[in-house]
């Protein structure tokens, strides 16, 4: 069995604090084979920088995953290219510096494919999603490439997310939406094997607008004026994450919604205790 931990968008001081705390303990507590944590948001509630990225290595994150805010700290343009582990959305246009799929191996010999990838209802337009993820998981296909496959679907539309899990079910291990920071109750194994939520929500502070300081953006809502910059919020964050127990044949056998600390309820998985 592989098990797998996915954290959702960490958004700003708040969520890194979370996410440098919990990691360490999770990967031990829960034996955990990998971890891979969305980090679009966890430089000032925009992009990445590498300094952040080298600390959620150091604790042990596996990898990261991006989305629409991938490239807002400039340098990530830059040092994406030589750092395997940080992963874009596949569909950007071609030429993009960095990757959108990389296969990662564990301690344990373990294989596990990841890929980002960006959806188009109420987002960028970009290149089909569908297309470039049937495409990879073609050139990985589960059991010969690699042991475990996730796929980050990071997209504003349930619909959207909800119609990606059917395409890609059994070919992927486990599909999770990102990028509406708001948990979704709807995990589940879909009637192929593969695992998904619409939404493992972000993690941050919840007394926000999400994962923004709240009164700016109410202040835009209400006069269409804006008056400040936006700024993560700085209260307690709540994890949230998404734990994936993974049979031999690549398919998800448990999936179960993680939230520790702040404001929302807690969850863990039961069949790990
Ligand atoms: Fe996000
Ligand atoms: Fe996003």
């Amino acid at each position: 069995m592989i098990r797998l931990l996915f954290i959702g968008d960490v958004v700003g001081r708040s969520g890194r604090t979370a996410v440098l705390e919990q990691v360490p303990l999770l990967r031990a507590r829960w034996a955990l084979d990998f971890v891979v944590v969305n980090g679009e948001n966890a430089a000032g509630g925009f992009g990445l920088t590498e300094a952040i990225f080298q600390e959620f290595l150091d604790v042990g994150v596996d990898a990261v995953t991006l989305g629409n805010h991938a490239f807002d700290q400039r340098e990530a343009l830059v040092f994406i290219e030589r750092r395997p582990r940080l992963i874009r959305p596949v569909n950007f246009p071609p030429g993009t510096p960095g990757r959108g799929a990389v296969v990662i191996e564990n301690s344990n010999r373990v294989r596990l494919l990841i890929v980002n990838v960006m959806g188009r209802i109420f987002m960028d337009a970009l290149d089909d999603p569908f297309a470039a993820v049937r495409r990879e998981l073609g050139l990985y296909p589960l059991g010969a490439a690699c042991d475990a496959s996730i796929v980050d679907f990071h997209a504003e539309a349930s619909s959207e997310k909800w119609a990606f899990g059917h395409f890609v079910d059994g070919k992927a291990s486990v599909m999770v939406g990102t990028h509406t920071h708001t948990p979704s109750a709807d995990h589940r194994i879909l009637a192929g094997g593969t695992g998904f939520i619409t939404d493992v929500g972000m993690t941050g502070d919840y007394d926000s607008v999400i994962g923004m300081d709240k009164e700016e953006p109410v202040r835009r809502f209400t006069s269409r004026i804006s008056s400040g910059r936006f700024e993560p919020a700085l209260g307690p964050a709540t994890l949230c994450a998404v734990a994936a127990e993974i049979g031999p044949d690549g398919l998800t056998k448990a999936i179960a919604p993680v939230r520790i600390g702040g404001l929302l309820s807690p969850a863990e998985p039961s069949f790990w205790n």
